[in-house]
Formats: structure tokens, sequence, C-alpha cells
């Protein structure tokens, strides 16, 4: 027994002195051109497989993908954020990227073998030492599945994803790269192609969309999709954007009627004491004189995403500029139905009328 403890602390001994010299001369050799040793990128693989498995969460919260306003983003977010490496899906990847290692595969390859839950947890959360990166940012899942939503239609051939979607023409007083890195997605009139899950941008204020912007750079309004948009914004940048989008003509829109326009309507003017929610009106209009141009308008806003905002706001998710917390305060008292009452009503209004 003695002699087995001896050996044992003797091996020990040499694997320590091993390890260190490995790591402290530098003798494993990390260069990307050779493979791993014969059995690693197998146990590095399962391990990954498996982790994924294991930590993705249940099929029951994967939400419709089929929606195409969700397809369309998911894919404009692709073509800025994941094509460098992964190309588009039917196109050729770079030779750079062809000489990491391991290779960002290609995505209708990679889509094959995963479902939406674990596309959404690797899209999320990225993996480890291999280059593919976490979502920018770590509060929001709904934004990520935009994404899925995209892989999803890759998967099931129903999005050959090689096109940008088509353009309205970009006014000559547009910034140089607005009509490359904003108009594919919010088109050139600020109306966003109609698509639901994005702003309009014509209502806005000079000084709301300069704030924002700011506020996605700096990361204090979490989006992985507007964070990567406007992290490498100049402040001169951001200014010339603030100036062509606030002289955009606010657009107009046709007024909707019915039950639920009218609740939101009460709720929006008056407030409701009981519960603590303030009138909207006094900060958003219509009605109202407009008391800060950093109060965005909100008439003819998507009601899709004035639905998600006032979701985001009041599960903490949602931040913004230096005034978010009117709207934090705001938002406390809203149960589901007055969400969607107060989203109907403000989507309601045309933006060019007294209302
Ligand atoms: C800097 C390069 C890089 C960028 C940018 C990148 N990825 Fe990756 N991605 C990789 C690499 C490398 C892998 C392979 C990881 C592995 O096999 O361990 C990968 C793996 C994946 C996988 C899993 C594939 C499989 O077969 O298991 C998916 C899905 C994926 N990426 C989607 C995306 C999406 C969506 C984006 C953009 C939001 C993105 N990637 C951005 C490098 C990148
Ligand atoms: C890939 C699509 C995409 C691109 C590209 C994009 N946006 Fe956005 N934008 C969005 C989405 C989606 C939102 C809503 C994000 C959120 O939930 O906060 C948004 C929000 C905004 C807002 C805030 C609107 C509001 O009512 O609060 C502004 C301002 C904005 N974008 C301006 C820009 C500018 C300027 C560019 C170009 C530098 C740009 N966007 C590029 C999709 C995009
Ligand atoms: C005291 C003023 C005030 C009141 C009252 C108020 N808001 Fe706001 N609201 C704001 C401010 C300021 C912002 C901008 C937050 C930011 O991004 O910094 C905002 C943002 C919003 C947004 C996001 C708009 C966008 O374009 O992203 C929505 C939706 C909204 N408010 C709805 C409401 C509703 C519905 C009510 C009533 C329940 C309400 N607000 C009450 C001041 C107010």
């Amino acid at each position: 027994m003695r002699w087995f403890v001896k050996a044992t602390l003797i091996w020990a001994a040499i694997g320590s002195v091993i390890a260190v010299a490995v790591v402290s001369l530098g003798l494993y050799n990390v260069s990307a051109r050779q493979d791993h040793l014969p059995g690693v990128s197998w146990v590095l693989h399962t391990t990954y497989r498996n982790a994924v498995r294991l930590r993705a969460p249940d099929p029951s919260q994967v939400p419709d993908l089929s929606d195409t306003g969700l397809i369309t983003l998911g894919r404009e977010h692709y073509e800025r954020a994941c094509a460098f490496c992964h190309a588009r899906p039917t196109e050729t990847r770079s030779q750079t990227a062809l000489s990491m290692l391991p290779v960002p595969p290609r995505m209708d390859d990679a889509v094959k073998d995963w479902e939406p839950n674990h596309l959404f947890w690797i899209v999320k959360n990225g993996v480890k030492m291999s280059g593919m990166p976490a979502w920018p940012s770590d509060k929001r899942d709904d934004d990520v599945w935009a994404v899925v939503a995209f892989l999803q239609s890759v998967k099931e051939n129903t999005d050959a994803g090689t096109k940008p979607i088509s353009q309205a023409p970009t006014p000559t007083s547009a910034p140089f790269d607005f009509e490359q890195k904003c108009a594919t997605c919010h088109a050139a009139d600020g109306l966003a192609f109609a698509n639901k899950h994005i702003p309009r941008l014509d209502i806005l204020s000079r000084e709301y969309v300069e704030a924002s912007l700011k506020a996605y750079r700096n990361g204090a309004r979490q989006s992985g999709i507007m964070q990567e948009a406007a992290s490498q914004l100049t402040d001169q940048q951001i200014d010339d954007f603030a100036d062509f989008i606030s002289s955009m003509d606010a657009q107009q829109t046709t007024a909707k009627t019915g039950e639920n326009v009218d609740r939101g309507k009460e709720l929006a003017s008056r407030g409701e004491i009981k519960s603590g929610v303030p009138a909207c009106s006094s900060c958003h209009g219509p009605k109202a004189a407009k008391k800060s141009p950093y109060y965005p308008q909100l008439a003819g806003q998507s009601r899709t995403y004035i639905e998600q905002q006032l979701k985001l706001f009041k599960e903490e998710k949602r931040g913004g500029t230096q005034r978010q917390n009117l709207m934090h305060q705001s938002v406390d008292g809203l149960n589901p139905d007055d969400i969607s009452a107060l989203a109907a009503y403000y989507s309601s209004l045309n933006p060019t009328s007294d209302n």
C-alpha cells in the first residue's frame, strides 16, 4: 500500500512538471493551421452538442417563426452580424473565414441538425473558444428569435437569403451611409416597409433619435439588433442621422377604430387612479401640448412594436435615454389587456391629423 501511494505521488509530480512546462514554455502549438491532437476535436464537438441539448429552452417556448416580418428582420441582422463568417446561406465563405479553426459552417448545412430551440441557445450564448460570438445583449430574448426565424426559413428552404429587401429610393439629402446601414431595415422613408417588428422613424424628433442612438451605442438601451447597428457610429454620424430622420415628413396613415381602440383611448387620456397609471397623453399626446422633444411620438407607430416596448418596460428590460425612469413608473400598474388596448389606440392614430 505504501509503495502505491509513493508511486502515485511520483507520477502526479511528473505530470505537474510536464503540465507546467507545456504552459509556461509555450510547448502546445496554438496555431489555427494545425488541427487538434487526435480525439480532442471529437471530445470538444461532442461536449458542445450535448451542452446545447442540455441547456436549450423547452420547445414549448418557441414563438411563431413563420411571421415574415420576423424573418426579414432576422435576415437583415444576419447580413450585418453573421454573414462575414458564415456567408449568406447559398454563397461561398471567404478564404479568411475558411482559415478559422473551427471553420464557421455554411448556414444551410449548420441548420440541418438543430431544432429552433437549439439554434436559439447557440445564437444567444455563442460557443466558447470557437469564434462563435454571444448575442450582444443578455436581457432580451425576443430579438434573438428573429434570427432563429430566419435560420428556420433557411432550413425549410422558404428563404433563399441571398438578396436584401427591395428599397424605396433614398433622398439625396440622406447621409452617405444611411442607405447601406439603416435603410435596409427602416426604409428610405422611415416606414420600415410596414414591418411591424421595426419602429417607424418618420414621427420621431431630432433630440429623441440622437439620445436613443447614443443609448444603444453605450448599452443603456438593449437590443442585439440596434446595438450592433449603432455600436460603431461616431458622434458626427449620429448627428447626421438624427438631422436626416427628423427632416423626414411624417407620413399619413389611415386611422382605425374598434372596441380595443376606445378602451385604449380612455386609459391613455385619463389614466387610472386605482392602479396608479398616469395619463399617457400628458407626455405622448395626441391632445396635450408636447412637453418635451424627448417624449417620443406614438401616433401611428407599429402596434406590435408599442406592445413589445411596453412589455419590456414592465419587465425592466427596456432601458433608454436619461428620461427612461418616467416610463418605468408609468407601466407598473398596466395589465396585459391594458397594454394591448394602449397599443391598439396609439397605432390607430394618423400622425398627420389632430386626432
Ligand atoms: C467571428 C465569426 C463568427 C460570427 C460573426 C458568427 N459565427 Fe456562428 N459560428 C462560428 C464558428 C467558428 C462556429 C463553429 C462552432 C463549433 O463548431 O464549435 C459557429 C457556429 C454557429 C452555429 C452552430 C452550427 C453547428 O453546426 O453546430 C450557428 C447556428 C451559428 N454559428 C449562427 C450564427 C449566427 C446567427 C451569427 C450572427 C448572429 C453568427 N453565427 C455569427 C463563427 C461565427
Ligand atoms: C437589422 C435591422 C436594423 C438596422 C440595420 C437598423 N435598425 Fe434601427 N431599429 C431596428 C429595430 C428592430 C429597432 C427596435 C429595437 C428595440 O426594440 O429597441 C430599431 C430601433 C431604432 C430606433 C429607435 C426608435 C424608437 O422609436 O425608439 C432608432 C432611432 C433607429 N433604430 C435608427 C437606426 C439608424 C440610424 C440605423 C442605421 C445606423 C438603424 N436604425 C439600423 C432595426 C434596425
Ligand atoms: C411623464 C412622461 C411620460 C408618461 C406619463 C408616459 N410616458 Fe411613455 N415615454 C416617456 C419617455 C421619456 C419615453 C422615452 C424613454 C427612453 O427611451 O428613454 C417614453 C417611451 C415610451 C414608449 C416607447 C416608444 C418608442 O418609440 O420606443 C412607449 C410605447 C410609451 N412610452 C408608451 C407610454 C404609455 C402607453 C403610457 C401611459 C401608460 C406612457 N408612455 C406614459 C415619457 C412618458
